[in-house]
């Protein structure tokens, strides 16, 4: 990667002098790191993108000498000098450090006031004023790396999609609200009154259509906009890789994708990506409880229902006959956790809908503590089916509905990993979720939801059962489609599909998901007429550009890897959006702000 040139202003960067530079006159600018006095000579730590440089203000440099006593941090300065050998000895921890800059002049560019923070103790203050001041927290080494990763990744992207055949197309951020899952953000219309546009979720619908437009093959580093509480992984306006190919199978979407993320890890970190395995939803939610499994640590979900129908204990034999299941999972080490800290574990599982968490620990090969006293029957059965050893706890999930297990053991096992440290430092663990149910019924809403969106494509046997008219609760929930998600760590970096090309089958999808020929019309008649005229097959897929991003510069929060993030509550601190609007703006938008009656919230 190229550094920063020189310009009219400076001969090197901050980072650029070495040996060889000695006896030359050079010129840097950049700001001031640090300052000292040493017995009337004065020492700056000039530091500029690339790095930092010393500079010495000998009492012979006269004016620049003086001046050098009022320079304070982060102070832009420009400073003419010659390139000497460091007389202090050389500072192992600077790239430059073989050298320093003799000043002859010195020039304030601007001063700067007392800074809240300075780059070097940016740590110690709270993240809320380092947003606040985002720009002197972008001055740190760490946020320089972040934006240059950043950077690197988006051109291998580019470079990858380009070498491939890829056109990049921009998509509107001004569009038709068109339910896609989450919350739309609402721009209202000047010139349509009472009219609005909403923020694009993503460009789904836009890069199908430019599939029947015969682009074939489309990308975009896409912002998206999605009005949900942001969490650790997710912000409510956030970045995607998007893409898409025409006259493609699921293998071959699947293919171009992880040729990308091989490029893009081999060129940013020089880490070889191996092939990545494939796993089917089924197994990957009965295995490990979640369609994103981490595979970096065992505890794996073990059906013991068999064995619990074996005991007295009520709380496994009222779920089993109810229909529900028992499931274990083994945690190595586990026993060492106190009671309180067991107790702390049931209350923490209830947030998933489980009633309470039964555990045992492993001693001498029989169980003990906890319920222990109530599946003695079965303990040895237990022990060896878990694979358990001494010093091992089990963690049982038991409920009527299989999927709070799968929910309660599959959360379980990922905090238990973090917090008895069994996750490895440095270690990739990549995984392709595939064969996903095309819908799942929502009981609440009493109607099927489609798992990715709904315009993902059945496979060849879903296909089958949907157009055969039959509508049972059995027949639709097992209809798999053409959905592969890509997973790492237990993090899900992008998911995507093979889409329906047909206007039939998308109209009986829509029948399906509940939205009649009507609403479908009205919502997605654009989709509808443009797969009317000639839709190629085809698929793609969309990355969470943060996501990745996060894990190539290791951190678990989004706003590291964001220029300008939002917070919790989605605000901007450094520009304080959102923000009320004259009135003169509501009444151009034919807009009034109407109080929301008391009560509680929405
Ligand atoms: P999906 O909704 O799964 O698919 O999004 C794709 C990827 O985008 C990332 N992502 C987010 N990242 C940060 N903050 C968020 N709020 C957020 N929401 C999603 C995730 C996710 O895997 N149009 C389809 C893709 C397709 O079918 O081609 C889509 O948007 O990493």
């Amino acid at each position: 990667m190229t550094t920063a040139a020189p310009t009219t202003t400076r001969t090197h960067h901050c980072n650029a002098l070495r040996d060889e530079h000695v006896g030359q006159t050079v010129t840097l600018a950049g700001w001031v790191n640090n300052y000292r006095d040493h017995g009337g000579v004065r020492f700056i730590d000039l530091r500029d993108r690339e790095g930092i440089t010393q500079i010495v203000f000998h009492p012979e440099a006269g004016d620049a000498h003086a001046l050098a006593q009022k320079l304070r941090h982060e102070d832009v300065i420009r400073v003419t000098g010659r390139c000497i050998v460091r007389e202090g000895g050389e500072n192992p921890k600077l790239a430059t450090g073989k050298v320093e800059v003799d000043a002859s002049d010195c020039t304030i560019l601007n001063k700067a006031e007392t800074p809240p923070f300075t780059p070097d103790d940016a740590g110690k203050v709270g993240e809320e004023t380092r947003l606040r001041y985002r720009y002197l927290d972008m001055r740190r080494p760490r946020m320089q790396e972040v934006v240059r990763t950043r950077h690197r990744v988006t051109k291998a992207i580019r470079d990858y999609f380009d070498g491939h055949g890829f056109y990049e197309v921009e998509t509107p951020f001004l569009c038709r609200s068109t339910p896609e899952g989450a919350r739309d953000f609402l721009v209202p219309s000047r010139l349509q009154e009472g009219e609005f546009y909403a923020l694009p979720q993503s460009p789904q619908l836009f890069k199908q259509v430019l599939m029947v437009g015969g682009i074939e093959r489309y990308f975009q580093i896409a912002r998206c906009f999605r009005d949900e509480d942001p969490r650790a992984d997710r912000q409510a306006e956030f970045t995607q890789l998007d893409m898409e190919m025409s006259f493609v199978e699921q293998a071959d979407v699947m293919a171009m994708t992880e040729g990308m993320i091989r490029a893009v890890w081999r060129d940013v970190l020089g880490v070889d990506v191996p092939p990545i395995e494939h796993m089917p939803y089924d197994e990957a939610m009965s295995r490990f409880g979640s369609d994103r499994p981490d595979l970096r640590f065992g505890m794996e979900l073990v059906d013991v229902s068999d064995l619990a129908g074996q005991t007295e204990f009520k709380v496994f034999t009222k779920a089993l006959e109810n229909g529900g299941v028992v499931k274990a999972i083994r945690v190595p080490g586990g026993a060492k956790l106190t009671r309180k800290e067991t107790d702390a574990l049931a209350e923490w599982v209830k947030q998933f809908g489980a009633g309470g968490l039964p555990i045992c620990k492993v001693e001498g090969g029989a169980v003990a503590t906890g319920i222990a006293k109530f599946i003695d029957g079965i303990a040895v059965d237990l022990v060896q089916r878990l694979k358990a050893e001494d010093g091992d706890l089990i963690c049982f999930g038991v409920d009527a509905r299989p999927a709070i297990v799968a929910r309660v053991l599959g959360e379980l096992r990922v905090k238990l990993a973090h917090d008895l440290g069994l996750i490895k430092d440095g270690e990739w663990k990549w995984l392709w979720v595939v064969d996903f149910p095309m819908v799942e019924w929502n009981d609440e809403q009493k109607r099927w939801d489609s798992l990715h969106h709904p315009f993902t494509s059945p496979d060849d046997a879903g296909l089958e059962a949907l157009m055969s008219g039959d509508t049972s609760h059995d027949t639709i929930a097992g209809i798999k489609s053409k959905a592969y998600d890509l997973v790492l760590n237990g993090s899900e970096l992008g998911g995507g599909s093979i889409r329906i090309h047909s206007p039939d089958v998308q109209q009986k999808v829509f029948g399906l998901l509940g939205i009649d020929k009507a609403a479908a019309r009205e919502k997605f008649g654009f989709l509808l007429d443009a797969l009317n005229f000639g839709a190629p097959p085809h698929g793609g897929l969309a990355f969470g550009l943060d996501r990745i991003l996060m894990h190539l510069v290791g951190t678990t929060n989004i706003r590291d890897v964001i220029a300008f993030p939002k917070t919790q509550n989605g605000a901007d601190l450094m520009t304080e959006a959102p923000s009320p609007v004259d009135d003169a703006q509501l009444q151009e938008l034919s807009l009034r702000i109407v109080q929301k009656p008391a009560g509680p919230k929405a």
